[in-house]
């Protein structure tokens, strides 16, 4: 049976299952916690062992749920790996949504999703966005204060530009394992901005969120998801019958910085799909195709 690839994240790094399904949706999906430790089983079945989170996911549900499963299966922690988020407090009825990534905001969410977890460590830790009110000596100070208790064994970031990672990590005595990014043929922004390159500049994969654009690859009606959609359909017929999904994916893993793909589904079948995608070789002309048909035009 197709099982999933195993990759290490940076040279210090931990090692995640290629294909990382995400939970952000995770209260949508209206499964009991019986129903969701089987889902978890079921992806382990498929070599998929990490899961990704953040404590705003579901309203600040979706940590919980998961943790509920958890409690009703323990075994099912010692074969996992929890990543989560945190830095970005939602809106109440005294305060517009906003980032804090304070060191005493950050130890106390971290803490929480330890608790909702039923679990006394988390495999990886991101600062969910750049702050731009972020002190990075105080985020540095509580990375290592949570890292020396044990709470949290890597740290890492997402939605940074290389420099506020440099910056971050400059902070630290320990490296900075993953940017987790927005890539997929709808989204190509990191392909240009740098960011990929800052990947590859300093050894660590990136994780790929929303690699299928949140579902607007197969659905959404404007001019570009068509267009992705129609050359995804042909170079899936020219790999002999590959679907939409497989494509995109097998798009975003041909980058040399090695994306991990952070899915949004539920369905185990979708999930299944995404690892045997990541035996899915493209051309170099199939992959420029899909470029072309992302950006409306021709490389220049
Ligand atoms: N770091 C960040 O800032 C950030 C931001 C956003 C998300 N994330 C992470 O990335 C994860 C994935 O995000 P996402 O949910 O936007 O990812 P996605 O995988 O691009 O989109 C998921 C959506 O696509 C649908 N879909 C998947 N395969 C399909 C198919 N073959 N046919 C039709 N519909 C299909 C899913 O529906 P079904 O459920 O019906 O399969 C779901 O609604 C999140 O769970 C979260 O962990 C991180």
């Amino acid at each position: 049976m197709t099982a999933s690839s195993r990759i290490q994240l940076a040279a210090k790094g931990p090692t995640f299952s290629r294909t990382i399904p995400g939970l952000m949706r995770l209260n949508q999906w209206g499964m009991t916690s019986t129903q969701l430790a089987d889902w978890i089983q079921g992806c382990l079945d498929m070599g998929v062992t990490t899961f990704d989170h953040a404590d705003i996911y579901g309203g600040y549900t979706c940590e919980g749920l998961f943790g509920e499963a958890l409690a009703e299966r323990p075994s099912l922690r010692n074969q996992i790996e929890i990543v989560t988020k945190c830095g970005i407090q939602l809106a109440t009825a005294d305060s517009p949504k906003l980032y804090d990534t304070s060191a005493a905001y950050i130890i106390a969410h971290a803490e929480n999703s330890l608790r909702l977890f039923h679990t006394d460590h988390i495999d990886l830790l991101l600062i969910h966005r750049p702050d731009p009110l972020m002190d990075a000596a105080e985020v540095a100070g509580a990375f290592s204060q949570l890292r020396q208790a044990g709470k949290v064994l890597h740290f890492g970031v997402s939605n940074f530009m290389p420099f506020q990672f440099d910056l971050l990590e400059s902070m630290l005595d320990f490296p900075l394992v993953t940017n987790q990014l927005e890539i997929s043929p709808l989204h190509m922004d990191a392909l240009h901005d740098g960011t990929l390159d800052g990947c590859q500049q300093r050894h660590i994969a990136p994780m790929a969120w929303s690699p299928l654009g949140g579902g607007r690859l197969f659905n959404g009606e404007d001019q570009q998801a068509k267009r992705v959609r129609h050359t995804l359909g042909e170079v899936g017929a020219a790999l002999g019958g590959a679907a939409l999904d497989q494509v995109a994916l097998a798009w975003v893993m041909a980058h040399p910085s090695r994306p991990l793909p952070v899915l949004g589904t539920g369905k185990l079948e979708r999930v299944r799909a995404a690892v045997e995608a990541e035996s899915l070789q493209l051309t170099r002309s199939q992959w420029f195709a899909i470029w072309e048909a992302s950006a409306g035009r021709r490389v220049p």
